[in-house]
């Protein structure tokens, strides 16, 4: 019924447009953040990323970072175990050893959270089967059958639309769509199908994202709604947040596909996954505020239009982490996340870390002055900006 030809000829046009008029790339248009600063964010995290989607996502941002050779985005990703030669990743065997102890014995997720979501805890997962691939015999044996425990509650126990999709929402709720979905779920199953060599468990991740696009998207454009279904909670509004969720996640599990030894014959999909992730980040980018930062929802009528750098800084990433990955993203993205990321590190406080002005994570319209997760964003960023121009100077 939703016809995507029509919209991404449309993005495809505007697209092209704007690339003409784009201005030659130049390292010099950014440097990198300071040493100091990132350690204050680190510390920043250290402190406040207590759950689990939040904790989940500074470990792919330190896996990003930190141990790229570890990361989806390097071409040694299609592998598991990681090479034997790649650094053992302590922060993140720290993180996951210490979700592992508090794990209660009787769930079957990666840990439990009263009244969370289905979908968050599994933001741990591929975390923790990096961890896997370092830990001794046991453990890695223990974290391993965690992991399928994991993937067995979110295919199997988990309420679905009639359609298929996979609920955000625990059992007991009836189905909800989130566009933050798109970041906790969709990569965690891409690599364990890759840990597992399952190749169905990759084709599911690209599934689950074509229904939650079909359900979420905006009729009027490419930007996605934040909440759908469920009754109690709904979320219609184009949250700029969770169209960064959505376009990270979708091009994690393209990176996840193309390293995966199936990349051939995903052709097809990986094309749709990159057009859905330029349909968003397109739409995001054209309502950039006059001090460079997306506002929090894209109706500029919404009481809650105030500029966030948080949403703002995944956004970029996505942005870049696509052009990385594709090789043939427009210009328009690049230099649009080029500017964002610029006025996202310059609202970076120099002595406390902390990014501002941004979304409380909890209170999706309410303005805060300091988010753990904008600051895993702001190191998602970070790597995504060094890949990027690394990818061009190697290619050149
Ligand atoms: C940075 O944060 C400190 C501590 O909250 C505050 O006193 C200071 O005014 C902030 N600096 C800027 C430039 O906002």
């Amino acid at each position: 019924m939703r016809c995507s030809c029509g919209l991404a000829g449309a993005v495809t046009a505007v697209v092209g447009a704007l690339a003409v008029r784009a201005a030659p790339l130049k390292r010099s248009d950014s440097s990198p953040l300071p040493d100091d600063a990132v350690a204050l964010i680190k510390q920043r995290l250290i402190e406040s990323a207590t759950d689990t989607w939040t904790s989940g996502t500074y470990v792919e941002a330190l896996l990003e970072l930190d141990y790229p050779e570890l990361s989806v985005f390097s071409s040694s990703s299609g592998t598991y175990p990681p090479p034997s030669s790649a650094s053992p990743p302590y922060e993140v065997e720290s993180i996951v050893a210490s979700w592992a102890s508090k794990r209660p014995s009787w769930t079957k997720e990666l840990a439990y959270e009263n009244g969370g979501a289905a979908a968050d805890p599994a933001a741990l997962g591929v975390g923790w089967l990096v961890a896997a691939a370092f830990a001794d015999d046991d453990t890695k044996a223990v974290y391993l059958a965690q992991a399928r425990q994991e993937v067995n509650y979110l295919l199997n126990s988990v309420p679905r639309t009639g359609d298929g999709a996979i609920s955000h929402r625990p059992p007991g709720e009836s189905p909800s769509l989130w566009a933050d979905y798109v970041s906790m779920v969709p990569p965690f199953l891409a690599y364990y199908g890759v840990a597992t060599s399952d190749r169905s468990l990759v084709a599911q991740a690209y599934t689950q994202i074509k229904l939650y696009r079909a359900h979420l998207q905006s009729s009027s454009s490419g930007s996605w709604k934040h909440v759908v279904g469920g009754g109690s909670f709904e979320d219609a509004g184009l949250w700029n947040t969770g169209n960064g969720w959505a376009a990270h996640g979708i091009v994690r599990v393209l990176a996840t596909m193309q390293a995966s030894p199936w990349s051939e014959s995903f052709a097809n999909e990986k094309t749709d996954l990159a057009d859905w992730a330029t349909e968003i980040l397109t739409s995001a980018f054209s309502h950039l505020k006059s001090d460079s930062l997306l506002p929090n929802y894209y109706d500029a009528a919404s009481s809650s239009y105030f500029s966030d750098a948080s949403g703002s800084a995944l956004l970029a990433a996505a942005a870049y982490r696509l052009a990385q990955v594709s090789g043939t993203s427009s210009e328009y993205l690049v230099e649009t996340a080029s500017t964002i990321r610029s006025a996202v590190n310059g609202k970076i406080n120099q002595s406390t870390g902390w990014v501002s002005p941004v979304v409380n994570p909890l209170s999706f319209k309410a303005q805060s002055s300091a988010s753990p997760e904008a600051e895993a964003f702001l190191l998602l960023l970070e790597a995504a900006w060094r890949d990027y121009y690394s990818s061009i100077a190697s290619s050149s």
